[in-house]
């Protein structure tokens, strides 16, 4: 009789210890959901793009942090720019798509090369230099790191890194 308690008290911390075990990990998992950051926030942190899809003269136009991101691969006929992104032999200019006067966000003319802003004519070539103010500076190059033919922006690699110190970045 004694020998059949203990048994039954054996096989009751068992269940015990498994249900506290699981509920450990329930917890621990739980825990973690909380501590993880929300989706939406990992992707706003940092976005990739893939810039061996892009068309030479067309207009690629992301979202990073909220704003709008151009990115233009260059053709053979546009000028080359310190603050062109260089992968393999094609060049890119890569923007935060506001107009630097009053953010507005300017349109693409293909056909022009041109950045057009119409909330007050301001104009930008297709490196985002200014050709026709009232915006005070180039467009803003969002921090990036190359990797392959994808680029990630938020991420600060040596590219940018060598923009940013030239004072080329705005
Ligand atoms: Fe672009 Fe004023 S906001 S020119």
């Amino acid at each position: 009789m004694q020998e059949e308690n203990k048994g039954r008290r054996d096989f009751m911390g068992m269940a015990l210890g498994a249900c506290a075990a699981v509920g450990g990990v329930g917890a621990l998992y739980a825990m973690k959901r909380t501590w993880d950051p929300l989706p939406s926030v990992k992707a706003a942190g940092f976005t990739t793009i893939d810039l061996a899809t892009a068309k030479p003269n067309e207009l690629m136009v992301e979202k990073w942090r909220g704003k709008p991101i151009f990115v233009l691969k260059k053709t053979a006929d546009m000028k080359p720019n310190d603050r062109d992104i260089v992968i393999g032999s094609d060049r890119f200019h890569v923007s935060i798509g506001l107009c630097t006067h009053l953010g507005c966000i300017p349109a693409y003319v293909g056909v022009e090369h041109k950045f057009k802003c119409a909330c007050h004519g301001g104009q930008f070539d297709a490196s985002g230099e200014v050709l026709k103010t009232p915006p005070p500076s180039p467009l803003v190059i969002p921090p990036f790191k190359i990797e392959g033919t994808k680029l990630v922006l938020g991420e600060t690699g040596p590219e940018y890194q060598k923009m940013l110190d030239a004072g080329l970045t705005a």
